[in-house]
């Protein structure tokens, strides 16, 4: 069908109901058309590149004139966005609309559709909100009916995007503890794709909520066009992508809705967390720009502010955690220039004192470990220079606790079967659907934070797996709430927490990189990757990891000469290079390092302080893919002004005779002329090395790097000229 439309030009006012055809929702340089008059079916029309007024949209790539958020019921052959079964035992759904709002704030315009049935009393308002400078759209839907019983919902997505007949690609990260965020890439073939997780607890472990799909041919860095989207959900999640024989592709992403039916009372507001999605014409890297760039400004903790140089006890001493062990690494991780010192598991535990199996629960310090309390820590960090951090996982507990001891009847379990446990045989989950199980949950943080004002940070871990299904809490006829109450109950927590702690920076941990998703990330100022720090593997994750999430949410340490997960030994430099391109940590002893490492730490420290604005501020260009097998890897950041960069670059494989490729830079201003500054090393390589050569030639030509020993690496750091 081909297809112009016409959009009444209506001067907004803070908020406005609007009635016309099409409903054309627009970021700077993306657009999103609907269709629709009132009493009819809402339709999408288009996705892709900015149109204007009165555009033909006949080619474009998304849109086919399809149900925006299809129901199941009268038209049941395609997957549905919503299914519920009403009071009276009727299934089906047939939502028209009925009118359309608009509100505009400083950065967003957010468009409601309320479509409500055609027999039923039983709405949906479909919601989009789009960022113009990010050109990121989120999608949400606020269910609710008044209808005399309840309604039980069967499916909810959060939102609905069709693409157009195409080669389409599925960019995804999948992987386990310790090898999260591996990258695949697939072309999609007729069927359906699903990636979901059922976790319950941790939903980014062995699958993230987030996707790319590149619309006509694989994949590329910085050419083609790419959609991509990312669910803000902590919980189970589905993002399906149902392709028919003539190869379109319906997306369709949410809560994953298995075991998760919805009784909703009559009033009651069902509300989906946001999909976000973007668009763009310059391949992976642009749809990854845009997120990074909506992230550090709307959905992540203190997204515009640098993050602090930390070191974390764990790979140090694990629960081995004592007053003159940490007074001692906090020394001498001052002496190197560090900021805030962070102490991991083992600090806590009275009449149970913390091990790997013991004392999970009570958050009171263990007076034989630390017999001055943290107090005196905090004010030790303090004379060094340094804030302060404490770890703590309190959506759990050990069932040697005083904690399950007091409150069995906290923990997520079957009244009638023995409790699976998790970590040391030992770990329980408390039931977050509970009240008062979530005031506990805030006291935790609350009590530190009353005692200890001055605690700067917070890693929140969380290890364990939903297992035991089962609420002593939620009512027989709700206990399918429970995966999506917990989830609603941890962020009721960390709303409270934020609002009476906003500068308290934290960290989302969970056995590693078990939490890296937009869900919590408003709450968190970085996630924590993985537990496996050997910086070969990290810069696989990383590198995955960089499709959606920005370089100050990534949490990146420096560990042991020979790492603790893999056994593989690398140069203090090779560290150091893979660290500095995320938010730059330690994880390891500092006095167990040689004077060559703690002398190449301290300088590295303070260069890291000099690119950080950039590193952690600018635009991402990834160059080479440690996934494409060439045995190198290489990206670079941007400041937004094009004024500085810094470029990475990481040898995998170490072979006699290896072809060493040309470095094409990226991102850079091809009218500017560029300083070249090898840093980060004992001894210059670089031939450019203080040299000024044209962001053109950078780009087109590329520069030779020497690259010849077994874990070579090189950062360089760009400044153009005046
Ligand atoms: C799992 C985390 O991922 C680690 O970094 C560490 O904090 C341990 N838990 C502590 O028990």
């Amino acid at each position: 069908m081909k297809r112009f439309f016409s959009f009444l030009c209506i001067s907004w006012a803070a908020f406005s109901t609007v009635m016309a055809d099409d409903y054309l929702i627009s970021t700077s340089r993306t657009s999103l058309l609907l269709s629709g008059n009132r009493g009819e079916k809402l339709l999408f029309q288009y996705y892709g590149g900015r149109i204007g007024s009165g555009q033909e949209v006949y080619n474009s790539e998304t849109g086919m004139n399809l149900p925006v958020y299809p129901e199941f019921g009268i038209d049941c052959v395609d997957e549905p966005a919503i299914q519920v079964t009403h009071a009276d035992g009727n299934m089906s759904l047939d939502l028209l609309l009925d009118r359309v709002e608009k509100s505009s704030g400083e950065d967003s315009d957010t468009w409601t559709f309320v479509l409500y049935d055609s027999v039923y009393p039983f709405g949906v308002n479909l919601c989009y909100r789009a960022y113009r400078a990010s050109d990121v759209i989120e999608t949400w839907a606020e269910i609710s009916h008044q209808e005399k019983k309840p309604v039980t919902l069967f499916r909810f997505a959060s939102g609905y995007i069709p693409v157009r007949y195409g080669e389409h690609w599925l960019s995804h990260l999948s992987g386990d503890w310790a090898r999260e965020s591996w990258l695949s890439e697939e072309r999609l073939l007729p069927g359906m794709k699903v990636i979901k997780n059922k976790d319950g607890v941790r939903n980014a472990q062995m699958a993230n909520p987030s996707f790319m799909l590149s619309i006509g041919g694989r994949p590329e860095e910085n050419t083609g066009t790419v959609l991509g989207g990312t669910l803000a959900w902590s919980g189970n999640y589905a993002l399906k992508f149902d392709i028919d024989y003539s190869r379109h592709t319906r997306i369709l992403a949410g809560i994953n809705e298995e075991a998760s039916q919805y009784t909703l009372m009559p009033k009651e507001r069902f509300v989906t967390p946001e999909l976000a999605f973007t668009y763009s014409t310059e391949g992976k890297g642009g749809v990854s720009r845009n997120f990074h760039r909506w992230a550090r400004s709307h959905k992540l903790a203190h997204g515009a502010q640098l993050r602090d140089i930390l070191l974390n006890s764990w790979e140090g001493v694990y629960f081995d955690v004592n007053q003159p062990v940490m007074e001692r690494m906090m020394q001498d991780f001052a002496a190197l220039g560090g900021e805030l010192f962070v102490m991991d598991d083992g600090w806590f535990g009275e009449k149970y004192p913390r091990s790997n199996s013991v004392g999970l629960g009570d958050w009171v310090v263990c007076k034989e470990r630390l017999p001055d309390g943290i107090a005196s820590l905090v004010r030790s960090a303090g004379a060094n220079g340094l804030k302060f951090g404490i770890w703590i996982e309190p959506e759990m507990a050990d069932d040697k606790s005083e904690l399950f001891e007091k409150h069995p009847d906290w923990v997520i379990g079957q009244k009638t079967r023995t409790l699976k446990k998790g970590r040391g045989d030992a770990q329980v989950v408390l039931d977050l659907s509970n009240p008062k199980v979530q005031d506990f949950v805030f006291g935790v943080v609350d009590g530190l934070m009353t005692e200890n004002p001055d605690i700067a940070y917070i890693k929140w871990d969380a290890n364990m797996t939903l297992v035991n299904y089962g609420s002593n809490y939620l009512p027989a006829d709700r206990q399918s709430h429970l995966y999506i109450d917990y989830h609603r109950g941890l962020l009721d927590v960390l709303r409270r927490i934020q609002q009476k702690y906003p500068d308290l920076q934290m960290q989302a941990c969970a056995s590693g990189g078990g939490r890296a998703n937009y869900g919590l990330l408003p709450y968190f100022t970085e996630f924590w990757v993985s537990d496996n720090t050997d910086a070969l593997q990290r810069i696989y994750m990383q590198w995955g990891i960089s499709h959606f999430f920005p370089a100050n949410a990534m949490a990146s340490h420096v560990s042991a000469g020979r790492n603790h997960q893999t056994g593989r030994a690398t140069p203090i430099k090779f560290r150091f290079d893979v660290a500095m391109s995320g938010r730059l940590g330690m994880e390891m002893q500092p006095k167990d390092m040689t004077e060559e490492e703690a002398a190449f730490a301290r300088k590295a420290i303070a260069v890291y302080k000099e690119i950080r604005p950039v590193v952690q501020q600018g635009d991402l260009y990834r160059l080479f893919s440690p996934y494409d097998g060439k045995g190198f890897a290489s990206l670079m950041y941007v400041a937004p002004d094009k004024g500085e960069g810094v470029f990475f670059a990481y040898k995998l494989e170490h072979f006699y005779g290896q072809p060493v490729p040309r470095f094409r830079l990226a991102g850079l201003d091809a009218g500017k002329r560029y300083r070249l500054e090898e840093i980060n090393q004992t001894e210059t390589r670089l031939p450019q090395h203080g040299k000024t050569v044209s962001g053109r030639y950078l780009m087109e030509e590329g520069i030779d790097i020497p690259m010849d020993a077994e874990y070579a690496s090189m950062v360089i750091r760009l400044t153009a000229e005046e």
